[in-house]
């Protein structure tokens, strides 16, 4: 790993707070991702921002009974507050309506049109007379074709995935008004020619053939499909205006500015850092960059085809994306999340509930990486009682209790030579070597159970060992063990982080080590070194690392959040 990387995450909607499924998708595992890379010194850039154009906004603000610009402002604070909460550490989030991006939108458009791969149509839209207008895509409802969902909006269909046309729903209604009084009229509107781009991407696709099964099989049946060019216009106010007479009412679709964001919010994170062409070096230097992007499967097509084609048309030599991490759904008890019925745990609610540490572990060890998972209050208490109260959190309070009551709370002995136990390092380099290879590879469920693999080690060795026996006949045997213990201690910490980084911190004030202070640019490597402390390292008290939860409580907040329905 010699270049640099840059990460994104795909841009939140800003029509509301986020549902756990959302940031499993993408924030969560980048953010693993970018913690586990600046930790071993490599030179990361993670990029993201809430995606603010399109209809979502503009119902979002109008039930909020807000302009649509008042209403981006706050929920950008809000949305931006809670990922901090959750300790996302992004380099930037900024947003998709910033001037940067406007300006980025057009001059990419105009490039595209020069090269000869934008259109202009007449196209026949419905037009609603109840509301004097005509309707976008989402604001057109009806059933859908293909799975008889009754609430199928014209973009998309939420009972089935597939991606609509609105002529293609049976007995089509305006979602503004619910009139049935629709008529389809024509008007003029701008297409991307995808079509033309095909032997391109096609190349490019094959070209990447470590892309994860999934991401790949989506890519390529787009493509084998046959692409079509796409409208990228649309008949509304709030958006990115298009720079050409004839389009004063109408601004790029959500999908043409979006993307872009992630190259304006870099501009803007230069700027903001006083370097201002800083960006330049991660979006146009393709060859010392390593770009990986992070998503919910159902914006793959849009990342792994839509974009890239269009960065193509422009003509200039901008980085593409390497590397596409697709995630699958996560279930809400058998359902979907959902933000518009709001059903299912909100990230804010859950940062009421639990420590971001306890979501942040829990996510992570069911990412919905190669299926769906499914989220219940009785299984986050099952995994977080399990591994991190009885595991990891037990096997620090035995360590620190035994050692406050028979060495005064000092590391008993520093441990070389003779006293290192050279199996149980042996056995603890392979697995940490696994889990730091897990990790690069970006196989998060995998690195979770290797993690814990290792937190049940300890817990043997310790249980084995007997200290609290030998305490009474050997007390150097004692002593040994025990250090060996709190070197597991510090080790864990260190490799914890990505995961957890509150608790990454805890432990390590816990054995009053200065590495607190830096854990985040510790390499595993540091962890394996056991003989850091000096014999008679003061200790802190011992404390509880996670509270349990209760089955009572499980019931409680099964009942109140509504699973089970
Ligand atoms: N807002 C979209 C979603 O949540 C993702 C946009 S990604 C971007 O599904 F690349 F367009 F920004
Ligand atoms: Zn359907």
């Amino acid at each position: 790993m010699t270049k640099r990387h840059l990460i994104t995450s795909a841009l939140p909607y800003i029509n509301g707070i986020k549902h756990l499924g959302n940031l499993v998708g993408s924030m969560l595992p980048a953010d693993v991702y970018a913690r586990y890379l600046r930790q071993h010194g490599e030179q990361v850039l993670y990029i993201c921002g809430t995606d603010e154009h399109g209809t979502p906004a503009e119902i979002a603000a109008e039930a909020a009974g807000q302009e649509v610009a008042a209403y981006c402002q706050e929920m950008y604070a809000t949305q931006k507050d809670i990922y901090e909460r959750f300790g996302i550490s992004f380099d930037y989030f900024g947003r998709s309506s910033n001037p940067a991006n406007h300006q980025l939108t057009q001059a990419l458009f105009l490039q595209m049109r020069e090269n000869g791969y934008i259109e202009e149509r007449e196209i026949e839209q419905y037009y609603s007379h109840a509301d004097q207008r005509f309707l976008p895509d989402r604001y057109v409802e009806g059933t859908c074709p293909t799975c008889g969902y009754a609430k199928a909006r014209g973009d998309q269909c939420d009972g089935c995935g597939r991606l609509l046309e609105p002529t293609d729903l049976v007995e089509p209604y305006s979602a503004l008004s619910g009139s049935k009084d629709i008529e389809l009229k024509a008007t003029k509107h701008i297409f991307l020619l995808l079509d033309k781009l095909t032997p391109q991407l096609e190349s490019w696709v094959a070209d990447r053939p470590e892309w994860p099964d999934g991401v790949k099989g989506i890519a390529r049946k787009w493509l084998k499909e046959g692409l079509q060019p796409r409208c990228i216009t649309r008949d509304l106010k709030w958006g990115v205006p298009v720079p050409l007479e004839g389009f004063e009412n109408k601004v790029f679709y959500v999908w043409f500015d979006a993307p872009n964001g992630y190259i304006s919010i870099t501009q803007d994170w230069a700027r903001a850092t006083d370097q201002p062409e800083a960006w330049k070096t991660w979006w146009q230097d393709p060859d010392q960059v390593h770009y990986v992007q992070f998503m919910a499967k159902d914006n793959v097509p849009f990342h792994s085809i839509f974009w890239p084609a269009m960065l193509m048309a422009t003509g200039q030599k901008w980085k593409q994306v390497d590397y596409i991490k697709g995630v699958n759904w996560l279930n809400y008890d058998k359902g979907k999340f959902s933000t518009s019925q709001k059903r299912g745990i909100f990230t804010d609610t859950a940062l009421d509930l639990y420590p971001a540490d306890y979501w942040r572990y829990y996510l992570m060890a069911n990412c919905p990486e190669s299926d769906d998972a499914d989220f219940t209050f009785a299984h986050f208490a099952a995994i977080l009682n399990k591994d991190l109260a009885d595991i990891l959190g037990n096997f620090a309070n035995r360590s620190f209790s035994l050692v406050h009551k028979y060495f005064e709370g000092r590391l008993p002995v520093a441990l070389s030579g003779a006293t290192l136990d050279q199996d149980l390092l042996a056995k603890v380099t392979a697995m940490v070597n696994d889990y730091q290879k897990s990790l690069a590879d970006m196989k998060f469920r995998q690195a979770c159970s290797q993690l814990r693999a290792l937190w049940v080690l300890a817990n043997e060795y310790i249980t084995v060992q007997e200290p609290w026996k030998a305490a009474k006949n050997d007390l150097n045997q004692a002593a040994i063990c025990l250090s060996h213990c709190l070197y597991l201690l510090r080790l864990f910490a260190i490799l914890v982080h990505p995961l957890m980084p509150t608790t990454a911190v805890r432990i390590l004030e816990l054995l009053r080590d200065p590495l607190a202070a830096t854990v985040a640019a510790t390499p595993f490597a540091e962890g394996l070194n056991f003989s850091a402390y000096s014999a008679n390292h003061n200790l802190g008290e011992p404390v509880r690392l996670f509270e349990k939860i209760e089955d009572e409580r499980v019931t409680e907040l099964t009942q109140q959040f509504g699973g089970g329905q």
